[in-house]
């Protein structure tokens, strides 16, 4: 039973964080917010005036780096919880996340932690689905309108949003993509404890198969 994976794919504000929490929590099994990491490595940078489009200096420290995401979003033991959701990471992260380098760091990082979680753990991302755990338990792909996906994101600008979508599902590093085999989800209009719920009652059903 051990090395259970959900793995959750989506575009922002589609629900992954809060679902894919909800869900953890209900089973008890640990949760990974990799948008965290690429968030907080792009912090890092930023903080270190690093040209964030310089691939190589770029991949050293994605590399290099130590992050925490639980029970704080920690890189080398700097608390950026907060500065993570600013303005300057919100454009930033995109060139980041788009640099082979840094998703190598951060794949390898992803694949080892979950393989030290005693039960199960659910992981949320943009590439989950397709690269980082192809092969897990659960593949979900949430989605949602694009008035409420703008409703949900809370104070980042509608034009960021849509700027970060475009760009992840346009880059050529692990573009966001709905994996074949992947239960869509539209979560509009319905509460996260519905949604959790979905995924838990699946995820039984294919435990019992
Ligand atoms: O704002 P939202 O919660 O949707 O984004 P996030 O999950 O915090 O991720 C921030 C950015 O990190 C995304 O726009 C992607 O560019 C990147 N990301 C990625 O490329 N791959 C992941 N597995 C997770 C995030």
């Amino acid at each position: 039973m051990s090395h259970q994976i959900i793995a959750i794919d989506g575009p922002a504000g589609s629900g992954k964080s809060t679902v894919a929490r909800q869900v953890a929590r209900e089973l008890g099994w640990s949760f990974l917010d990799t948008g965290a990491m690429y968030r907080a490595v792009t912090c890092e940078a930023l903080s270190r005036g690093l040209d964030v489009h310089d691939e190589q200096v770029l991949g050293r420290l994605a590399s290099e780096v130590t992050l925490t995401t639980l029970p704080r979003v920690t890189v080398n033991g700097r608390d950026v919880e907060d500065e993570i959701r600013n303005d300057r990471v919100n454009e930033a992260v995109s060139v980041v996340a788009a640099n082979p380098l840094v998703r190598r760091a951060m794949v390898a990082r992803q694949r080892e932690w979950a393989a030290q979680q005693p039960v199960g753990t659910v992981v949320e991302g943009r590439d989950i689905t397709t690269v980082v755990f192809p092969d897990a338990t659960l593949k979900i792909f949430l989605t949602a309108s694009p008035m409420e996906r703008s409703r949900r994101r809370g104070d980042e600008s509608a034009a960021s949003v849509s700027r970060r979508d475009e760009a992840d599902l346009t880059r050529d590093a692990s573009p966001l993509r709905q994996s074949d085999d992947a239960l869509v989800l539209d979560t509009t209009g319905r509460t996260v404890d519905e949604v959790a719920g979905e995924i838990i009652e699946c995820l039984s059903a294919r435990q019992s198969n």
